[in-house]
C-alpha cells in the first residue's frame, strides 16, 4: 500500500480507527482514501477501454455510465468494510446513514466528469473527502488516466503526486485563468453564461474542464487563479475546497459568507483575487437582474 500525506494530527484520527474485516489495514483516514481512490480509478480506466454504456438521469444531459456504478459500488463496499460506523454520500445513491449515527461522513463522487469519460476525453477523476460534522478532515482527487493524484488532510497541506502544493500567486483578476462549469439540469435556468463571458473579458481566459473536482484541484495546485460554479453538489466540492484551504486558498458564496457543501454557488480563488472577482461577481449579478422596477 502507498503512503500519501502525513498522519493526521486531530484527536482522533488516530491509527487503525473502525477498522473491519482481513484485508490490509490502513494507517488512517487519508491513508484509506487514497488506496480506494486509486483503486476506483483502476476500474475507470478498465471502462474507458470499453464501449461506453451511457444512460440518462431525466430528461437533459445528466449522463450515468456503467463506470460511475461499478466505482461507487467499490467505493462504498471498501469504506463500509473499513469503517462500518461512518456514514457515506455517494452520488449514484448506494451510500448509507450509519447504523450509530456516526458524526463522520465521507462525501463520494465516484467518476466526476462522466461526460468527459463518455466521450473518451480524459478529463476526470475520483472524488473522496472525510467530513467530521462540519468540518473537512481529508480529501483525494485522482485523475486515472494521467496518474495525478491530489491529497489534502487538515492542518498538514495539499500535495500532488507526493509534493506539497500551493495556490498561485497571480495577484490581478486581468492575468489570472479562471475555470466554470454549467449545470446538466436545468440549463437554461443557469445564469452562468453572463458570467462566463463578463469574466473572459476580464481575464487571460475561462476554461470549461467538466469536471468540478479537478478543476478545485487545479485551483490548489496553481493551474487556475480561480473556480466558480453554481448548483454543485456536496460529492462535487468536497475534496476540492479542503484542498484548496489547505493550499493556502479562499473559498466562499459570492457573498463572502463561507462556502457551505451544496451551496448555491461557490467561488474558490488563490485568496489574492478573491475579492476582485467577488465584486466583479456582485456587478455581474446585478446588472442580470436589470433595472430596479419603477
Ligand atoms: C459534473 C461535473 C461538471 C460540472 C457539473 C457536475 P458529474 O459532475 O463536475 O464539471 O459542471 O455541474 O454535475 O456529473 O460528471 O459527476
Ligand atoms: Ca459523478
Ligand atoms: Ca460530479
Amino acid at each position: 500500500m502507498i503512503f500519501v500525506g502525513a498522519q493526521l494530527a486531530a484527536p482522533g484520527l488516530g491509527a487503525n480507527a473502525n477498522h473491519a474485516g482481513n484485508c490490509s489495514v490502513p494507517k488512517n483516514y487519508l491513508e484509506a482514501a487514497v488506496e480506494i481512490t486509486q483503486e476506483a480509478g483502476k476500474i475507470l480506466v478498465e471502462e474507458l477501454s470499453r464501449p461506453p454504456d451511457i444512460r440518462y438521469k431525466g430528461d437533459e444531459v445528466d449522463l450515468v455510465t456503467q463506470a460511475d456504478k461499478r466505482s461507487e459500488r467499490f467505493i462504498v463496499e471498501r469504506l463500509t468494510k473499513y469503517f462500518p460506523d461512518h456514514a457515506i454520500a455517494a452520488e449514484e445513491g448506494t451510500g448509507h446513514e450509519s447504523a450509530s449515527a456516526s458524526e463522520f461522513r465521507w462525501h463520494v463522487d465516484p467518476l466526476d466528469g462522466t461526460t468527459n469519460f463518455a466521450h473518451g476525453y480524459p478529463c476526470f477523476c475520483v472524488s473522496i473527502a472525510l467530513a467530521q460534522r462540519d468540518t473537512l478532515l481529508a480529501a483525494v482527487v485522482f485523475n486515472p488516466f494521467y496518474n495525478e493524484l491530489f491529497t489534502a488532510a487538515r492542518g498538514e497541506g495539499a500535495t500532488f503526486n507526493g509534493k506539497k502544493i500551493h495556490v498561485s500567486k497571480v495577484a490581478t483578476l486581468s492575468t489570472s485563468l479562471l475555470c466554470t462549469g454549467f449545470p446538466v439540469r436545468n440549463r437554461k435556468a443557469s445564469p452562468n453564461l453572463q458570467f462566463y463571458g463578463d469574466f473572459t473579458q476580464h481575464s487571460h481566459g475561462v476554461r470549461r474542464d467538466g469536471s468540478a473536482a479537478l478543476d478545485l484541484a487545479c485551483v490548489a495546485a496553481g493551474r487556475f487563479d480561480a473556480f466558480w460554479e453554481f448548483g454543485l453538489q456536496k460529492w462535487d466540492t468536497a475534496a476540492g475546497v479542503l484542498l484548496i484551504e489547505e493550499a493556502g486558498g479562499k473559498v466562499s458564496d459570492f457573498a463572502g459568507n463561507p462556502y457551505q457543501l451544496g451551496g448555491p454557488v461557490i467561488l474558490a480563488t488563490n485568496g489574492l483575487i478573491h475579492e476582485e472577482m467577488r465584486a466583479m461577481a456582485l456587478e455581474i449579478s446585478r446588472r442580470s437582474q436589470g433595472p430596479a422596477p419603477p
